[in-house]
């Protein structure tokens, strides 16, 4: 693990952005509010989120806050049951969210759908019931490696409804890491579709799950769901892969919604660590739900008018608690686009905002600095005035990049709010609110109830303006309850490298006036395009390959993508009689990385080496390998290196 002390040479931004008199006025959360918020969250942290879980509907109430008898296992509003879908779709269907839209959708080559809450009600009551009738039952699980269409969002909230555990699948893994998920999750029934539109091609996904399913351990995924959506000609296999609208046909409209225990698992969500394998993060149903609806109410202060288009895909984190929870908790309408953000021209986010006068736009850092690269013509040429607020996620947002968002999407009227979190935080932890001082390049504040602080590798905090780990030191209800048949991994990676709090896995520091700024990862994590990936997993991935006899992986900074990966590679002698030469053998090697993890992993290059470095222990040093890499000075410490 690198010393702080290394890395604090972080920006000093001295710019600051004052909200406008109207946004203070309308904010959900007022000043003195907000101010009231973090006195009681400070004081009484339950009695804070007890509030907060007041807000929506259970079926049972809890009979404590938080039990953390348990720790690092914390139960959030132990006793109490309900559904998140009770909240996110029943409720709505008796109230004057009825009939308003919850869900528009915009295919790649301009075809829309829309669906009012009670329309995507009917459709998930029917999907339920078809789920039931393939015997899925309360606990099963149920993977999804679905495309952006509506009906992933359908299959997400079908699962959870009866009570199984949704595990996306993100549609740019490969088979291979498709086999191993639905194998770790054991999964009864897959859904995916034939195909979709990206980037003006129509991507088959149907024929990567044949691939994923030959040699799927027992009679997991004995049933396969094919939603319909290029039409393509593909493989049916009987009596296994049935079509989701044939299914749908002939099931009730109605269906029952499971009442589970606020510890249930919703989901689990595969995302990576430092380790060889990805994890399953896993999400329960109370405090998850609170988390979501709470964060997403208060800092996207979200109005009955809003429009909120969330640019990530549902198979992330972010689609899950921003795209589809946490709107559709709060009774808004949210747009899922299907295809290439730059498709078929630079304008086409801005289109798709001016087309259904979006309110909010939350992309993220390679969204922003892809449209910068092509100029501010193109959201120009469009009327972007229906925004009101902007959000990032995912990466650091530099600077300049803040700025160009804040000028050319916001039209310098729409504060920017960059908004940290994880997979495993399950909701916003850092971010300013609507009403905030805003600071180009920083993620603002600890929310309320968010107990954050930057420390030393021995766990002692370290002074305003400093370099340092980004810990949490208080449960909250968004926290993932585990990996998915990892406990040690869980203790280890999160609970045990800093005493007493969660370990982050990122750099940052915090200044005089307690906004954080975020660097990056301390740890082994590449961030592809706000992706996580790790240099680990590309490594045994590469290894994997016949002439790899070592491998290892670096992040190099790029100007899109944030960072991409570079491989070091020691190969095999044998493989000079395959291939002509080095290129031949590094394009082999990048098709074989391909299969084996996805086109989501981007290779600026492979090189051969003779040896690696390594250090006395025998672990490869990567950090030398990155200084040389960017011309940087590298002096080996071994104790931060063994
Ligand atoms: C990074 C995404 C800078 C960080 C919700 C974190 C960020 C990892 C920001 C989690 C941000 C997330 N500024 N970096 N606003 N938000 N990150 O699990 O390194 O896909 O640890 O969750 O993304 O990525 P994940």
């Amino acid at each position: 693990m690198p010393t702080p002390a290394t890395l604090d040479a972080l920006l000093v931004e001295e710019r600051v952005f004052r909200p406008a008199p109207a946004t203070v006025i309308e904010a959900n959360v007022k000043p003195a509010e907000l101010a009231e918020a973090y006195r009681l969250a400070e004081a009484d942290p339950c009695a804070y989120w007890e509030q907060a879980a007041l807000e929506l509907e259970w079926h049972r109430k809890w009979d404590a806050v938080l039990d953390d008898s348990r720790a690092p296992h914390y139960r959030w509003f132990p006793g109490a049951r309900g559904n998140i879908v009770h909240n996110a779709l029943d409720r709505h269907v008796h109230i004057w969210t009825k009939n308003k839209l919850a869900l528009i959708w915009e295919g790649e080559a301009g075809d829309c759908r829309k669906f009012t809450y009670f329309e995507l009600y009917r459709e998930v009551n029917r999907f339920a019931c078809a789920l039931r009738a393939l015997g899925v039952s309360r606990g099963d699980r149920v993977c999804l490696y679905m495309p952006p269409v509506p009906e992933t969002v359908v299959a997400m909230l079908a699962t959870a409804k009866i009570g199984a555990v949704h595990v996306f699948v993100f549609a740019g893994y490969s088979a291979k890491f498709l086999r191993e998920r639905i194998n770790d999750a054991e999964a009864k029934v897959l859904v995916t579709a034939d195909g979709f539109y990206r980037g003006g091609r129509c991507i088959n996904l149907k024929t990567v799950v044949d691939e994923a399913l030959e040699g799927v351990r027992g009679d997991a995924a004995e049933t396969v769901v094919v939603v319909r959506r290029t039409g393509d000609d593909i493989d049916m296999r009987e009596p296994r892969d049935l079509y989701y609208h044939d299914l749908l046909r002939q099931e009730s409209p109605e269906a029952a919604t499971e009442i589970m225990e606020a510890g249930e698992p919703l989901f689990w969500l595969p995302t990576s660590g430092t380790t060889g394998r990805p994890k399953s993060v896993v999400h329960d149903h109370g405090g998850y739900m609170v988390g979501a609806h709470h964060t997403f109410r208060t800092v996207f202060d979200i109005k009955p008018t809003d429009i909120h288009f969330c640019t990530a895909d549902p198979g992330w984190i972010t689609g899950h608690t921003y795209g589809v929870y946490g709107p559709l908790l709060t009774g808004a309408t949210v747009i899922l686009y299907e295809g290439h953000p730059l498709y078929p021209q630079a304008d086409r986010l801005p289109a798709i905002i001016e087309r259904y006068g979006a309110t909010i736009f939350y992309a993220t850092p390679t969204l922003v600095r892809m449209l910068m690269r092509y100029g501010p013509q193109y959201p120009k040429k469009r009327d972007l005035s229906t925004l009101r607020l902007l959000g990032s996620v995912g990466e650091p947002l530099s600077p300049e990049a803040w700025m160009w968002f804040y000028k050319h999407i916001g039209r310098s009227n729409c504060p920017v709010l960059d908004t940290w979190w994880q997979t495993e935080t399950g909701m916003a932890m850092l971010s300013p609110m609507p009403i905030s001082v805003l600071k180009p390049g920083s993620v603002g504040k600890a929310l309320p109830g968010v107990a954050a602080d930057v420390v030393d590798a021995a766990g002692a905090p370290v002074p305003p303006g400093q370099g340092g780990f980004l810990v949490l030191r208080k449960p909250w209800p968004g926290m993932f309850s585990g990996l998915a048949g990892d406990e040690e991994g869980y203790r280890e990676a999160y609970w045990e490298k800093i005493p007493g709090a969660y370990f982050a896995g990122d750099v940052a520091r915090r200044d005089e006036d307690g906004y954080y700024w975020i660097q990056g990862r301390a740890d082994d994590v590449l961030n592809i395009a706000g992706h996580r990936l790790g240099t680990a997993e590309i490594e045994a991935a590469l290894c994997a390959h016949r002439f790899v006899a070592e491998a290892a992986v670096i992040g190099v900074p790029d100007k899109i993508k944030g960072e991409v990966a570079k491989a070091f590679v020691v190969a095999d002698p044998a493989w000079t009689g395959a291939f002509p030469d080095a290129d031949a053998l590094a394009a082999d090697l990048r098709g074989h990385l391909r299969r084996e993890l996805g086109p989501i992993v981007i290779l600026r290059g492979v090189e051969l080496r003779e040896t690696l470095p390594r250090t006395r222990s025998g672990k490869i040093l990567r950090r030398a390998l990155r200084a040389e890499e960017l011309g940087e000075p590298y002096e080996y410490r071994s104790d931060a290196e063994e």
